[in-house]
């Protein structure tokens, strides 16, 4: 089998590439190296660097024998969405439809896509299943959500099989130390407490504690980002025996405060993690909580890393 994973480099990708090559797959990866490392890359797969906005250097990559691509390029960052939507409508949305063409004329045939629970926008039951309603509060969750849309049509037109991958909150690293490369401006709460653990960074910000939670923070979802890559080659594999197209929520159904990431930290580090409390951030849902109960179903995938103590081990 060989899969073009394009957005290899970044830090999910190039989870996705470490297990694609460790199921014995043949592995091209397409990057612009944007945000993306070029230490995260495996000599042992082959690189293009090109853009998702070059759409006749993405044709041309992909005609080869590419049984599979996994398309996770994108911007990711749910403030900068709302601040710049002309960057993301022109990555994410033009991004995808260019991945979408160059699939239906190199004739390749099964795409997994690196979606977010972002589409469901304030949950309005908990856990999140793949049935709640879909109205992103942010332009990034949006652009999921397009994408999402467009591929039920090129399923249906063009006979392109997908599965969508809506992750919760992906956190950890490979506990082999062999991803190395780190977002230099992070904006999520692992990597954050990454920099205040190594000194590069004063003190965490906690955006709230008068949540209607437990402790007043807010709740969410954190799978591992190995376990991630794990239902990507469930996902490739179950499309390639001729399954229909699917959607699933990729979460641990285990909701945990943002204090208990920190006193879990804590307990990890044997310090004490230098915290302020300040307002909340806006679009914050107070809790997320995932069913991954169809993934586990019908993908058969079930997170080995449960606990929130065992994924920050991996990310400090
Ligand atoms: C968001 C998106 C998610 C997307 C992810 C990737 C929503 C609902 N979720 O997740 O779909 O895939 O970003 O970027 O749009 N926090 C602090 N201090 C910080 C940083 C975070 O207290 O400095 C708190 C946040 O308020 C939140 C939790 O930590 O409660 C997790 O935040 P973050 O890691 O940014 O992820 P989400 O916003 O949950």
């Amino acid at each position: 089998m060989k899969v073009m994973v394009i957005g290899g480099a970044g830090y999910i990708g190039s989870h996705v590439v470490k297990a694609l090559l460790d199921d014995g797959a043949k592995v091209v990866v397409y990057d612009d190296l944007s945000s993306g490392h070029k230490i995260n890359l495996f000599p042992k797969a082959e690189f293009v660097e090109g853009n998702i906005l070059d759409y006749d250097k993405l044709k041309q990559a992909m005609e080869q024998e590419i049984d599979a691509v996994v398309y996770l390029a994108a911007k990711k960052a749910v403030g900068e969405s709302m601040e710049n939507p002309e960057l993301y409508a022109e990555n994410n949305l033009i991004g995808a439809v260019n991945i979408l063409n160059a699939m239906s004329k190199a004739k390749v045939k099964v795409l997994v896509f690196s979606s977010s629970a972002a589409v469901y926008g304030m949950p309005e039951y908990l856990p999140v299943d793949e049935n709640h309603p879909l109205n992103p509060i942010n332009f990034y969750g949006f652009t999921k959500l397009e994408m999402e849309r467009l591929m039920k049509w090129y399923d249906m037109l063009r006979g392109i099989k997908y599965t969508s991958l809506r992750y919760f909150n992906a956190a950890g690293y490979d506990k082999s130390g062999a991803i190395k490369g780190r977002d230099s401006k992070p904006q999520n709460l692992l990597p954050i407490i990454k920099e205040v653990v190594d000194g590069k960074r004063e003190c965490l910000m906690v955006f709230g504690n008068d949540y209607d939670t437990r402790d007043g923070t807010c709740v969410r979802d954190y799978v591992h980002v190995s376990d991630l890559a794990d239902a990507h080659v469930k996902a490739i594999k179950r499309l390639l025996e001729g399954k229909p197209s699917a959607i699933y929520n990729l979460g641990t159904e285990n909701g945990v405060t943002v204090k208990e990431v920190i006193a879990a930290t804590e307990r990890v580090t044997g310090k004490t993690l230098p915290v302020r409390f300040v307002g909340r951030r806006a679009g914050d849902p107070a809790v997320l909580v995932a069913s991954s109960r169809k993934a586990e179903q019908e993908l058969g995938w079930k997170p080995k890393y449960t606990s929130i103590e065992e994924i920050i081990r991996t990310e400090l």
